[in-house]
C-alpha cells in the first residue's frame, strides 16, 4: 500500500466524535437502559411501597432528563457536531444512516408517549418527587390504557434494535477492525506501524 494510502487509513482510524456528542451518547445509552431496566422492575414491587413509588419517581425524573438530553443533542448534531468521521463503504453508511434515524425517531416518539402517560392523570410530572412539569395536553381517560401500550411497545423496539446497533459496533470493533467503535469511546487508536501492522 502506498504511503498516502496508509496515512489515510490511519487518519480514518484516529477519527473521533467530538467530546459533547460522546457524552450525549453514553448518557442516552444508560439512561435508556436504565428508564427500560426500572419499568421491568417497579410491577414486581407491591403497589403502594416506597420502594415501588421510588422506582417510578426516578423513571420519571430520569425521563425528564432523557428528553432534555436528546433535545440538546439534536441542537448539538444539527449546528455544530462532528458528523462520521470514520469513513465507510457506501453500503455501510447508508444502512448506519438508516437505524441511527430510527433511533433518534424512536427516542423522540418515546419522549412524547411518555409526557403524555405522566400527564394523563391531569397532574404535573414530577422530578425528584417534586410536581415541576404541567400538562401541556391532558389525553382522554380511556386512551390512557393506548398511550401505555405503544410506551411499552417502542420501548422494546428501541431496545431491539439498540442491541443490534451495539452488536454491530461490537462487529466493526472486533471483526472489520475499522475504528467506528473508538469514534464512539474516544479513546485512542492503537499505533499503528509504517508496515500496516499494529
Ligand atoms: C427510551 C426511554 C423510555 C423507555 C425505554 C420507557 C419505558 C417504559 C415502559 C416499558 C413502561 C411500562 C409501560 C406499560 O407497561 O404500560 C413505562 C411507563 C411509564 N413511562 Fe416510560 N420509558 C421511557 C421514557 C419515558 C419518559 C421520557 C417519560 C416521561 C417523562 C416516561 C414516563 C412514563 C410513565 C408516566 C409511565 C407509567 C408509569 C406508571 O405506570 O405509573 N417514560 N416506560
Ligand atoms: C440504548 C442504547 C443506544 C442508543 C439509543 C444509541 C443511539 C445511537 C445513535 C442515535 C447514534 C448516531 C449518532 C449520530 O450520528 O448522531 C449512535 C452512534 C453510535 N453508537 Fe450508539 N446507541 C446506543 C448504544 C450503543 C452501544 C451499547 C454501543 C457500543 C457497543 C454503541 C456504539 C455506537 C457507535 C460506535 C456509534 C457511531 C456509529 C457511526 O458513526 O457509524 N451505541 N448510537
Amino acid at each position: 500500500m502506498t504511503a498516502i494510502g496508509q496515512e489515510t487509513i490511519r487518519t480514518a482510524q484516529g477519527a473521533r466524535y467530538d467530546g459533547l456528542t460522546i457524552a450525549f451518547h453514553w448518557i442516552t445509552a444508560i439512561v435508556v437502559i436504565f428508564q427500560f431496566a426500572s419499568a421491568q422492575i417497579w410491577p414486581l414491587l407491591e403497589r403502594g411501597t416506597p420502594a415501588r413509588t421510588g422506582v417510578i419517581q426516578s423513571h420519571l425524573t430520569l425521563g425528564v432528563l432523557l428528553s432534555a438530553v436528546i433535545l440538546l443533542r439534536l441542537v448539538w448534531r444539527i449546528c455544530f457536531g462532528r458528523r462520521h468521521p470514520v469513513r465507510l463503504p457506501l453500503g455501510q453508511r447508508l444502512v448506519a444512516n438508516v437505524v441511527h434515524g430510527l433511533l433518534y425517531a424512536l427516542l423522540i416518539t418515546q419522549v412524547a408517549l411518555g409526557y403524555l402517560l405522566g400527564w394523563s392523570s391531569g397532574k404535573p410530572i414530577a422530578v425528584f418527587g417534586v410536581p415541576s412539569i404541567s400538562p401541556l395536553y391532558v389525553i382522554a381517560g380511556e386512551n390512557r390504557h393506548m398511550i401505555g401500550e405503544l410506551h411499552d411497545t417502542v420501548a422494546w423496539i428501541i431496545i431491539g434494535l439498540a442491541v443490534a446497533h451495539a452488536a454491530a459496533a461490537l462487529f466493526h470493533h472486533h471483526v472489520l477492525r475499522d475504528g467506528v467503535l473508538r469514534s464512539m469511546t474516544g479513546l485512542a487508536p492503537k499505533r499503528v506501524g509504517h508496515d500496516g501492522r499494529p
